[in-house]
């Protein structure tokens, strides 16, 4: 079982925020003996802005950007758990992790991250928290991920935060071990895919890689 953890701190193993969800990866690792975990920290990345080309809608994930995203997205393709980890940067994500989710569109528009659980943490300076949880559990659903649960919180709660991360492990590796199903989060994927039918059909031609997603998955 492959878990992915990608943090989105400017700081590298530095990061509070990373080390938050280190918490939950060793009780991951701890409970689930075949658990094999690869942390990436964006901050050592090449990491370009999408230009907005459509190239990767018309030719499924190809980019004509030549960095470390492609390899990246991959591994997420790859694992079985993902979870990502940011610092608040002006009440949002960092722009380290926003770039990279910019470039990941055809993971929502074809929900290519079904049958994955997902996990999310933040950390602020003391400032709202929770828009970053809910932002990348949405994300997330988007993309078919079925969201354990997320922590986040100021800096000054930390040791409170680890402690909850830990359970936050436990309740990953029983939702992976009894194959759990968050039937609120399936419907929602359900209602976001009847609205992506209609937009993927009307663009045939443009996206026709995405369109021959949908085809083989049998969902037109
Ligand atoms: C550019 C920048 C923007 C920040 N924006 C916020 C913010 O909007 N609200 C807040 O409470 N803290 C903010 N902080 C503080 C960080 O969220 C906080 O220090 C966090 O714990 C850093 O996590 P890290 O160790 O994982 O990088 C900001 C810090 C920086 C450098």
């Amino acid at each position: 079982m492959k878990i992915l953890c990608i943090s989105g701190s400017p700081r590298g193993k530095q990061s509070n925020t990373f080390k938050l969800a280190e918490e939950a990866l060793n009780e991951i690792k701890l409970q689930c003996t075949d658990a094999e975990a690869k942390c990436i920290h964006l901050a050592d990345k090449d990491i370009r802005y999408c230009i907005g080309c459509g190239l990767c809608h018309r030719n499924l994930l190809q980019c004509p950007i030549k960095d470390e995203v492609s390899n990246i997205l991959q591994n997420i393709l790859e694992c079985d758990i993902i979870m990502f980890a940011s610092p608040v940067y002006i009440n949002n994500v960092s722009a380290q992790l926003k770039t990279l989710l910019d470039r990941s569109s055809p993971f929502i528009h074809c929900q290519m991250l079904l049958g994955k659980y997902g996990a999310a943490f933040a950390t602020s300076g003391g400032g709202p928290h929770v828009m970053v949880l809910d932002y990348l559990e949405d994300y997330m659903v988007s993309c078919g991920v079925q969201y354990v649960g997320g922590v986040s919180g100021p800096m000054s709660e930390f040791d409170a935060l680890k402690e909850k991360a830990k359970a936050l492990g436990g309740q990953i590796a029983e939702a992976v071990r009894e194959s759990k199903e968050f039937s609120d989060q399936l419907a929602t994927m359900e209602i976001r895919r009847r609205f992506f039918r209609d937009v993927i059909s009307s663009r045939k031609e443009q996206w026709a890689g995405e369109y021959e997603y949908w085809k083989e998955k049998g969902w037109l």
